[in-house]
């Protein structure tokens, strides 16, 4: 399943969207679960920071293994386009390998295919093959070594106004999946957004139910077929995604990969975007 810079655009569009429906906002606590080696989180703060300069964000990125943590953290990665002939099973890399081998990590292929050679050139700065993020892609960042599942973050961090959840849920049994979702959605702000995908869709849409989130629906088939690895590993891995059925009655809250959180009983419930969102989300005025 890996990781990859620009993993799942559409879901970066609607990222835009969301930031640009409250253009008077000022700032933005963001949490990135499971962050890898990073490539999801310079992908986020990339494509706010170009959509929304004036934003200041307070971005936190969390993993459980203190090996990818430690590349993301660095933010340099190898461009090679080839992993080198090692892999490992473990999932996790080896402190002291070369950097091609830390870049690749468990997977064959490289973090960059998804991006354009021009996308490359505007966030790092590459020199024999090597990529750094550039500064302004890396500001406002801090990295966390702990468990989605710690029911104490919400005191460490406390309330965001997105979270993003993707792509680690599947791994764990549904009974953990389950109480992990139901922890971290506590994180997000009332009127905020969880963004959750790469999870058995029954649990997620067992939580969301009992949770009362709000699906959002735009671009949702987008989103949904928008990471082709998933798409195209079902139906043979665990971690596969089934085809997007509009025909179903449930497939609004099936398929959301995004939700808000906390206004299911309120007015303030978008009908499709979470337009008339909550005034909580996202801060007035620096703090
Ligand atoms: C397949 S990668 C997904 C990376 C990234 N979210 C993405 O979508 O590209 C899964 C990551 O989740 C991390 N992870 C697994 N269980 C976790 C947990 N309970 N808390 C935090 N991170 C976890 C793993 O260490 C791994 O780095």
């Amino acid at each position: 399943m890996g990781t990859f810079f620009f993993r799942n655009r559409p879901e970066l569009e609607l990222l835009i969207r969301l930031l640009n429906i409250k253009a008077e906002a000022s700032a933005l606590d963001l949490t990135i679960l499971g962050c890898s080696k990073g490539a999801e989180v310079y992908s986020f703060a990339y494509t706010i920071r170009s959509a929304r300069p004036d934003l200041k964000v307070r971005l936190r990125a969390l993993d459980i293994d203190p090996d990818v943590l430690k590349v993301a953290e660095e933010g340099l990665y190898s461009l090679k386009s080839r992993a080198p002939g090692q892999t490992f099973s473990s999932g996790s890399v080896i402190p002291g390998e070369d950097l091609a081998t830390k870049t690749f990590g468990d997977q064959t292929s490289s973090v960059f295919e998804r991006m354009s050679p021009e996308e490359i050139e505007a966030m790092f700065e590459c020199k024999d093959e090597q990529a750094t993020v550039k500064p302004p892609f890396r500001d406002g960042i801090t990295w966390h070594l702990g468990d989605a599942g710690d029911t104490k973050l919400v005191n460490l961090f406390g309330l965001q106004d997105i979270v993003v959840a993707n792509r680690f849920l599947c791994h764990m049994q549904p009974q953990q999946a389950e109480t992990c979702l139901r922890n971290l959605a506590n994180l997000v702000k009332p009127g905020g957004y969880l963004f959750v995908s790469g999870i058995d869709l029954e649990v997620r849409t067992k939580i969301a139910r009992e949770l009362g989130w709000v699906p959002v629906t735009e671009l949702i088939k987008e989103i949904h077929e928008g990471d082709p690895s998933l798409r195209q590993d079902w139906p043979l891995e665990y971690w596969g995604l089934g085809p997007f059925d509009r025909c179903r009655n449930d497939w609004d809250i099936r398929y959301a990969s995004v939700f808000q959180v906390g206004v299911a009983l309120s007015a303030n419930a978008h009908p499709k975007i979470a337009g008339e969102r909550s005034e909580e989300m996202f801060v007035h005025g620096d703090h």
